[in-house]
């Protein structure tokens, strides 16, 4: 991968870089039309497919994670994808004797609230192979999804803080017709719980209609409280966190007014999902 982007980059060819851990779905569809906009007909998009081992904690469902790199690749051929980069465990973090992999990447603000409080070594994880894949990769844009605001606003800063010669694009989030943000994950909802998994995007229209018809701002900790009610009514629904802050710096905000952003992740059942929005 490596050696072919050095080409590309010797003969002025603009890359454009869309990493997923695979499963794809019409979101990350969306998110290669728009890297294949920004490099043009004669520009490449590059689509990573790695489930990475270390943004997943010790209990969570790396094991499990859905894959199916046949129908992936069929899918970015369809859409005009130029290679499917799928590295394996070993090429990606070798753990031979005297070859283990010992260096990490962390951002150390932005990753501590939210994910990152409830998935203490997830970030760490991301940042180290989104790194490795930029190295790899070689791209001059990368294409990441609103849907994990928090990543893309970590990626963004590794980015600026160690200089890596890439432009971020945040893409929006893209939609089952009942407002569930489309996720891999989406395919552990069965029966009813998929049905109550529209209680995410429910939460968010909520507050959105609150904060727009709110003379003053609205105290963080009672939205929380009463989200929490109106969440776990549904029977297989369990409130890991939800967080008012601001846009930019990721800072909670104990007052809530339009503009603010919100986030939040929800168990249902086992499968833990997250959404986000603007206020
Ligand atoms: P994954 O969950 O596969 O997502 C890959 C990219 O697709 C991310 O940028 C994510 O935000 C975006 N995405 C997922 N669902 C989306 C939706 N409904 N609408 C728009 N974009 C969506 O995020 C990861 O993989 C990994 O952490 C990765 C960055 C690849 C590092 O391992």
């Amino acid at each position: 991968m490596q050696r072919l982007a050095q080409r590309w980059q010797s003969s002025r060819v603009e890359v454009g870089f869309v990493p997923t851990m695979g499963y794809l779905h019409a979101g990350h569809m969306s998110l290669v039309e728009s890297a294949r906009r920004r490099v043009g007909s004669r520009g490449k998009v590059v689509v990573s497919i790695y489930v990475n081992p270390t943004q997943f904690g010790p209990t969570e469902d790396l094991s499990r994670y859905p894959r199916d790199l046949k129908r992936d690749t069929q899918l970015c051929r369809r859409a005009g994808v130029d290679v499917v980069f799928a590295p394996s465990d070993q090429e990606m973090y070798p753990n031979g004797r005297g070859d283990a992999f010992t260096t990490y990447v962390t951002e150390e603000v932005l990753s501590r609230g939210m994910e990152g409080a409830s998935r203490p070594t997830h970030f760490r994880g991301v940042t180290t192979v989104v790194a490795k894949l930029f190295n790899m990769v070689q791209p001059s844009v990368a294409v990441f999804g609103a849907k994990d605001y928090q990543q893309a606003a970590v990626v963004k800063r590794m980015v600026r803080d160690l200089n890596f010669p890439v432009e971020i694009v945040v893409a929006p989030t893209h939609r089952e017709s009942d407002g569930l943000a489309m996720s891999s994950r989406n395919k552990y909802l069965i029966g009813s719980v998929r049905a109550q998994a529209v209680v995410l995007w429910q939460s968010i229209r909520k507050v959105q209609a609150a904060t727009r018809h709110a003379a003053k701002p609205l105290p963080a900790a009672r939205l929380k409280a009463e989200l929490k009610r109106f969440i776990e009514q549904h029977p297989a629904a369990r409130l890991d966190y939800a967080e008012f802050f601001d846009p930019e710096t990721l800072v909670p905000v104990t007052k809530v007014s339009r503009g603010a952003h919100m986030a939040l992740a929800v168990f249902m059942g086992k499968t833990r999902l997250i959404d986000n929005a603007r206020l």
